[in-house]
């Protein structure tokens, strides 16, 4: 048990969220998800910071620094889930455990987004269940982190 924060880390394109493709990623828009996660961590006790970044190199950036720094890692890496070696192997770094949300169900949509290239290196994954997911992220996450 520490106080160090969980990371909560949003890939390209979820600073939209709310008004991109509400049909498929819903409703809620991302500061909203950052409020119930912030929200839910305090009656928990624990602290959570949140990133935002539509750029790979930022996003290894903040993973490296979530080493030695954060008790969790919870990453949505959006489009980069399918694509970014880069940010598989800077997840390879953590010690921590890794969470992976995805607001939609990867696997039920194109061929392309099945696979994940972070999932194997990722400690679990939430596929499915839209902004919901993020809080189950996080209660796995300070049960894994042993909060
Ligand atoms: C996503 C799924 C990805 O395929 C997509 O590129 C996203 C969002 C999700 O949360 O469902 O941007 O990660």
């Amino acid at each position: 048990m520490d106080n160090k924060p969980i990371l909560v880390i949003h890939g390209p394109n979820l600073n939209m969220l709310g008004n991109r493709e509400p049909e498929t990623y819903g409703s809620t828009s991302l500061s909203e998800i950052n409020e119930a996660l912030r929200a839910r961590a305090e009656k928990q006790g624990a602290a959570i910071n949140t990133f935002q970044s539509n750029h790979e190199g930022e996003i290894v950036e903040a993973i490296q620094q979530a080493a030695g720094n954060c008790s969790a890692l919870i990453i949505n890496p959006a489009a980069y889930t399918h694509t970014s070696v880069a940010i598989r192997d800077a997840v390879l770094l953590l010690e921590i455990p890794v969470i992976e949300v995805h607001l939609s169900n990867i696997c039920k949509r194109e061929e392309f987004r099945h696979k994940s290239i972070i999932a194997d290196a990722a400690t679990g994954q939430i596929s499915g269940l839209g902004a919901y997911g993020y809080l189950l992220a996080l209660d796995a996450a300070l049960n894994l982190a042993g909060k």
